[in-house]
């Protein structure tokens, strides 16, 4: 069972989530990246919803959000999701994002710590770009803007994948790749704005008071373990898990084991607070 929310703010029109697994003690947030949409979790979700709420969101322009006014920030995200989950009456969740949505859980646990109950970075990082990044980023809007969507799709997706996936599960990659092309050139270019501005969050690993999670995929090019390394010891617990077989896709390329240690974090985050509570 699953049912549809919506939330409005000053920059969203609409801004909407699916909820599965209502009434179940713990919240798990799955925020998806770029250029995805809340599919992107639809493996994940029937091994989850059991026993975790599950509120998955779509960021503006992509699946059933509409599209922004004007130009966003993490922070705008970050703010959306708070009055989504306020709305819901959910005071504290596990936050997991994919890649740019692991960049606006960074935004959201900087801005509502105390909402945060645990933050699962899917091949995600809390650096801010770097220049090298920033030219490319812009390079791509100049290619989006001049009517270059379709190849610029066509260039980042398979790279997303191993070789492995790409030639066992074509399907998937067909489903992501009509869907990415579905999305609307100007949002794209708004989230690589947002990515390009966004500020870097090691400070709020350095004073989280919650737990942290880190899968990387050993063949991922984008945030590549050793990325991820960097920062696994900045924040005071830190589980860190390194998948083999994948590159930036966990959920798609080893959705149970991702389930799996998805249950672990969200099980030990829970125990830990109830622990707290009653020492
Ligand atoms: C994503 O998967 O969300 C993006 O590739 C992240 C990025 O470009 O930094």
């Amino acid at each position: 069972m699953s049912h549809s929310v919506q939330i409005s703010t000053s920059k969203f029109p609409s801004f909407s989530a699916t909820i599965y697994g209502e009434g179940n003690e713990i919240s798990v947030v799955l925020i998806h990246g770029f250029p995805a949409d809340s599919s992107l979790w639809r493996k994940v979700i029937p091994l989850l919803a059991k026993q975790y709420q599950l509120i998955v969101p779509d960021l503006p322009g992509v699946g059933n959000s509409s599209i922004a006014a004007e130009n966003f920030s993490m922070d705008d995200l970050a703010e959306a999701l708070s009055v989504l989950l306020k709305a819901q009456q959910i005071d504290k969740a596990i936050i997991a994002g994919h890649s740019m949505g692991g960049y606006m859980a960074m935004a959201y646990a900087d801005a509502y710590p105390e909402a945060v109950l645990g933050l699962a970075m899917i091949h995600s990082s809390a650096m801010a770009d770097n220049d090298e990044k920033i030219k490319n980023r812009k390079k791509a809007i100049s290619l989006i803007q001049k009517g270059g969507k379709d190849a610029f799709i066509e260039a980042m997706l398979p790279g997303l994948f191993t070789k492995d996936f790409r030639e066992k599960h074509p399907e998937e990659l067909t489903q992501q790749r009509s869907q990415a092309l579905s999305v609307a050139p100007e949002v794209l270019t708004a989230f690589y704005n947002a990515m390009i501005n966004r500020p870097d969050g090691q400070n709020v690993l350095r004073t989280a008071s919650y737990p942290l999670l880190w899968v990387c995929g050993a063949e991922d090019p984008l945030i590549p373990p050793a990325k991820t390394m960097q920062q696994t010891s900045l924040g005071f617990v830190n589980f860190v898990e390194i998948y083999n077989n994948s590159a930036h896709m966990a959920m798609l390329e080893c959705p149970d084991r991702l389930a799996v240690d998805l249950d672990h974090f969200a099980s030990y985050c829970y125990a830990k607070q109830t622990a707290h509570l009653s020492a």
